[in-house]
């Protein structure tokens, strides 16, 4: 299973920006990029297409960062999974902590989401994690487990397990600097799969688990590494191509070259 090093690059960068950043990147990392890894970029919709046209490499792939549950119709403001693999997107991601919390977006309407994607043909990362105030009530696995199962309801149970992926994300963690522990992040993680192999069977072993929140240059190497971590989700640090392209070889053996 390849390793995913995505960047969420949230509502930052005008197109010039986001195109600029992805050619960086790619210039920073594609020959250096290890067999066992993929990059994907999540820019603003209004850069989808020149970031997509300059991830022109092996294993680089660009992704929408929300989408609506209609292939097209009169839904002011949305967007479809069709126009996003039109503007050259081949992931989409539901459930971020951000459309949950900020946007109001309940764990029914982001399994919708998840399951749309899907059938439209994207690859989907959908988002999950506990609130702090959940996490010192003990809740962090029964928050888990009804986020996951929501998410998860419609999705077809012999879904290709290469187009699924979880990411996990402490809403505590999104943006604060702090970073969750290795153990904190190793009992989600295998929580997690633990259910995605309920729902899946034996096929769930072959889904990628991201975690999000915080990552930076400096601790990325031993996240990556820890069980059940296969790839991470970065929000802040993955602005910068030079900080990014770090993220993205940290741990390998040419980071450590280096
Ligand atoms: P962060 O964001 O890396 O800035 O904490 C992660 C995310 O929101 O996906």
């Amino acid at each position: 299973m390849k390793k995913l090093m995505a960047a969420n690059w949230k509502m930052y960068k005008t197109w010039d920006e986001a195109e600029t950043t992805a050619r960086e990147l790619v210039g920073l990392t594609a020959d250096k990029l290890p067999e066992d890894r993929e990059v994907l970029v999540f820019p603003p919709f209004t850069a989808l297409k020149g970031v997509s046209n300059a991830l022109d490499a092996d294993g680089f792939f660009a992704g929408g960062q929300d989408y609506y549950i209609e292939k097209e119709g009169a839904f002011t403001g949305e967007i479809s999974p069709m126009m996003l693999k039109d503007a050259g997107a081949a992931y989409g991601l539901t459930g971020h902590s951000e459309r949950r919390h900020v946007l109001g977006e309940g764990d029914e309407f982001v399994g919708q989401k998840t399951a749309y994607g899907l059938e439209c043909g994207l690859k989907v990362i959908l988002c999950v994690g506990e609130k702090i105030d959940e996490r010192r009530a003990g809740k962090v696995e029964e928050v888990l487990e009804r986020q996951l199962r929501a998410g998860l309801a419609d999705v077809p149970r012999d879904v290709a397990p290469d187009r699924l992926s979880v990411a996990y994300e402490p809403v505590w963690a999104i943006g604060t600097g702090e970073v969750a522990g290795p153990a904190e992040i190793v009992d989600a993680h295998g929580f997690v799969r633990k259910i995605l192999v309920s729902v899946f069977g034996e096929n769930a072993n072959e889904m990628r688990i991201l975690y999000g929140g915080s990552v930076k240059p400096d601790n990325c190497g031993e996240i990556i590494a820890l069980d059940n971590v296969d790839g991470v989700l970065v929000g802040g640090a993955s602005l910068q191509s030079e900080s990014f392209s770090r993220i993205v070889l940290a741990g390998s053996a040419i980071a450590n070259k280096v």
